[in-house]
């Protein structure tokens, strides 16, 4: 697949997992895209944690559910209505969970190009997910990031040390399909926004749109 067909088919799955195997080669193909991704001061910030185990994503699914409660809590009227709609995880599903995590101490003491933008390790364990997402649709394997959680409790969960962060609980596994269509959008929650409102020449402005559709 071409980068620009996987940018175009990548999209985050919810209900489409189908529960296969996915192929240890064709999963350290994933995680080595992943780990290719580019880094400040080339410090590798991230780590993967695979999870198989029914029971450790069972408890993982119960305290997700439990966290979909509390924003579900916070919406009246139509919002409401509409999330009640939306699935936001894949966690049981799915034919594992990639936990991926950013420890600010790896690469370190002193890192390179870290010293005034301290979230600069974060961006780059970002950019690693990303990798993983689109050599994923690549692969033909979908992807759902899930943030419905309490990093305390995923922390305590995987054994994860203090003062490592979980980022990202991502369910990875085959797929019946890949929706052409964002669910967000599908469902009414949010539509997309123009290219052209995101880019602006020269200087920042409120609501300015250029050309670029
Ligand atoms: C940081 C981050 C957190 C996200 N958390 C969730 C989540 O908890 N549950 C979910 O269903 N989707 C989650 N998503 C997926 C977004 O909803 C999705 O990317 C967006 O609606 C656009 O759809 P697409 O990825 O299919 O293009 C998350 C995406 C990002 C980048």
């Amino acid at each position: 697949m071409q980068l620009y067909d996987a940018i175009a088919r990548r999209r985050d799955v919810r209900a489409e997992f189908d529960g296969g195997p996915v192929p240890d080669e064709v999963l350290m193909r994933v995680l080595g895209a992943a780990h290719a991704a580019p880094s400040v001061g080339h410090s590798q910030p991230w780590d993967f944690v695979l999870v198989e185990s029914a029971e450790t994503r069972a408890a993982f699914q119960r305290h997700v559910a439990a966290e979909r409660d509390v924003f579900a809590g916070q919406l009246a009227g139509e919002r409401a209505a509409t999330f009640a709609r939306i699935k936001v995880e894949g966690i049981l599903e799915s034919s594992l969970g990639v936990v991926v995590t950013y420890d600010a101490s790896h690469g370190g003491p002193a890192v390179l190009g870290r010293h005034a933008i301290a979230d600069a390790g974060l961006y780059s364990t970002c950019l690693a997910i990303q990798n993983l997402w689109l050599a994923a649709t690549a692969e033909g394997l979908g992807v759902g990031w899930v943030s419905f959680y309490r990093e305390e409790f995923l922390r305590e969960l995987l054994g994860i040390p203090d003062g490592v962060r979980p980022v990202a609980w991502l369910c990875l596994g085959t797929v019946e399909r890949l929706q052409a269509t964002p669910d967000l959008e599908r469902f009414g929650w949010r539509r997309k926004r123009p290219l052209g409102e995101a880019v602006h020449r020269e200087r920042y402005r409120y609501g300015s749109a250029t050309s670029v559709d």
